[in-house]
């Protein structure tokens, strides 16, 4: 079975989404085993206490580089045997202490369709650049920042008079549909990795 640790640094609506579906069977049997966190304040950390979820959660300054807060966090996932790292809404920049051990088995959701508009604020960019459709990029994680191989887009159109909270919320609402949905393809083994090659081996639907 699937044992999932969720990286997260803020809000946490995708943490909550995740949860949520663990509970309802959803993400294919696989569960929620441990939130990483990086903001001691963040209410994602509030969330995790009332769903009952463990979490690992730290403060960056309180190491000496980011190789050894990764470290420690690696030990924690490996006591809890997590074999899928979910990144959602975790701001930092993974160096290979991470990427390394878990490639193939660490993902990302970005509100942008990659490679339009990597990094931060995705959102921000989108409108200032003024497209007219964006969306939702969920991918695996490389050394790069939002450059690793992709495995599912959703599109969204944006309206005119589009606002970033009304285009934020548009993106949440989709977010919380497909993480999940991705997470438990993992779960019943449908997605393979091969070079930038990824096969997202299902029946029916829309990949
Ligand atoms: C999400 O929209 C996610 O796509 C984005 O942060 C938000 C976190 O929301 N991630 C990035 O921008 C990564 N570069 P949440 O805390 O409510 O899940």
């Amino acid at each position: 079975a699937y044992r999932i640790a969720v990286f997260a640094s803020g809000e946490g609506s995708n943490f909550q989404a995740l949860a949520e579906a663990a509970n309802t069977g959803a993400l294919g049997g696989a569960e929620l085993a441990l939130l990483v966190c990086d903001k001691p304040s963040a209410s994602v950390v509030r969330r995790a206490e009332q769903l009952g979820i463990p979490a690992f959660v730290f403060n960056p300054k309180d190491y000496v580089s980011r190789e050894a807060y990764e470290r420690e966090i690696v030990m924690r996932l490996e006591e809890l045997q997590v074999n899928l790292v979910v990144l959602a809404g975790y701001m930092r920049l993974l160096t290979p202490v991470l990427v390394e051990r878990y490639r193939g088995r660490l993902i990302n959701i970005h509100p942008s369709l990659l490679p339009a508009f990597p990094g931060k604020d995705a959102i921000g960019q989108a409108l200032d650049y003024g497209v007219r459709v964006s969306g939702v990029t969920v991918h695996f994680v490389d050394e790069g920042m939002d450059t690793g191989p992709i495995i599912a887009q959703r599109a969204i159109n944006i309206v005119s008079g589009e606002t970033s909270e009304s285009f934020s919320q548009a993106v949440h609402g989709v977010e919380r549909e497909l993480y999940p949905e991705v997470v438990s393809w993992f779960a019943q083994g449908f997605v393979k990795l091969d070079g930038r090659q990824v096969t997202v081996s299902r029946t029916s639907g829309q990949v």
